[in-house]
């Protein structure tokens, strides 16, 4: 594994953070300028230029798009970055301007629990769906005739990883374009263009911006007429990022290599402690050495996340514990600076057992984190 920190002709992670998408500095201006809020613009004469009207195009987007495509795809200049009012907003838009009634396309079958929704949709629009799960590369065996790979690496909330690089030459080879949800990793965790991929799309919405207050997606590319056609989506379909929450993710983003390293090294710490407990079955962290998806997690990811699962003996067992948590939220989403965790089979979409927990770690020491759960777990043994 790289250590992300810093590649031999470019600056680490935590600097490239901190200045990524800043604009040139102009005197007695902000270093970040704020918010434009604007819902049109001047705009006498003929229609050209960058900014017309709110849903085409915004300054702040412009930043904060620039900030995350220089954490995407460092130094492409063939690669763009849009933004999206939420994650099912950017992935939608990949899936829905990309293909048409009669194509196929390879989901993953264990991503995240609203991909079989949109696999729904794409079927009653009469594309072919075909599904297989992250672990294994089983996706290559459905490959053959399809237009669109979606992978999902590491899958949530499994935690599986499947060789990027190897599933993207197969589909090349076969014609087929691939997307990768990189939201887990976020893109100080992995680089999906650098792997292959012609699209990396994220939820900002967890790690990236990483306080739980944004909702916000994005579509990374670098097919020119791919990208005009996902900006295409996101004007018909005019899911957009407000202002605010452009504004307030650019700042997030400042602190995404002191969250995310934070933040994974606690993650493992807890994995580590979970192992030692004879309740728990099936934890998985991609970081721990001898977890299933490790060796490949290796070779492609520079950090492992902050996700962590596992599971306890029963549904009782499970509530037990997470009512008995004092610095862990039961609440959804992760990626946040304050810890949650959640048993996630009550929303009935996952292929889970009854006590399966996804655990997300947060910023707070990492002995107060570790006591709180070994203690959590003893208490709710009884
Ligand atoms: C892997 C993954 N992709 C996409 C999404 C959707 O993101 P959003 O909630 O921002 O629409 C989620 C949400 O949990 C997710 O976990």
């Amino acid at each position: 594994m790289s250590d992300g920190t810093k590649d031999a002709d470019r600056p680490g992670d935590g600097t490239r953070a901190v200045r990524a998408g800043l604009p040139e500095p102009v005197k007695h201006e902000p270093t970040l300028p704020g918010p434009v809020f604007a819902a049109h613009f001047h705009l006498p004469g003929e229609v050209t230029g960058p900014y017309l009207y709110g849903r085409d195009d915004n300054p702040t987007w412009t930043l904060l798009e620039r900030a995350v495509g220089e954490l995407e795809a460092p130094g492409r200049e063939d690669a763009e970055t849009l933004v999206f009012a939420s994650g099912m907003a950017a992935i939608s838009s990949v899936l829905f301007s990309q293909l048409r009634a009669g194509d196929a396309v390879v989901l993953p079958s264990d991503g995240y629990q609203v991909l079989p929704m949109v696999g729904a949709q794409l079927e009653a629009y009469g594309i072919e769906v075909r599904t297989a799960p992250t672990g294994g590369d089983a996706q290559l065996e459905l490959l053959d005739g399809a237009r669109l790979l979606w992978i999902e690496s590491p899958s949530n909330p499994g935690l599986d990883v499947c060789d990027i690089r190897r599933l993207t030459e197969a589909a090349h080879a076969r014609g087929a374009l691939v997307a990768v949800d990189n939201t887990l990793a976020t893109p100080l965790g992995q680089r999906p263009l650098e792997l292959g991929a012609d699209f990396s799309v994220a939820s900002g919405t967890k790690q990236l911006t990483g306080h739980g207050d944004v909702l916000l997606g994005y579509v990374t590319g670098r097919d020119a007429e791919a990208m005009a056609a996902v900006r295409r989506w996101r004007k018909i379909v005019g899911a957009i990022s407000g202002p605010m929450e452009a504004w307030l993710a650019h700042r997030s983003i400042a602190t995404l290599q002191l969250r995310v390293d934070r933040q994974n090294a606690t993650a493992l710490a807890v994995a580590e402690a979970l192992r030692q407990r004879p309740e728990i079955s099936g934890l998985r962290y991609p970081g721990l050495p001898d977890d299933p998806s490790h060796k490949i997690a290796a070779q492609q990811m520079h950090r492992y996340g902050c996700v962590v699962s596992f599971t306890l003996p029963s549904r009782a067992r499970a509530e037990r514990f997470l009512a008995a948590l004092r610095l862990v939220e039961d609440a959804t989403s992760f990626g946040g600076v304050r810890s949650t965790a959640e048993r996630r089979r009550r929303w009935g979409g996952d292929d889970v057992p009854e006590g399966f927990i996804r655990m997300s770690v947060g910023a707070e020491d990492h002995d107060d984190l570790v006591a709180d759960v070994l203690r959590a777990l003893d208490e709710s043994a009884g």
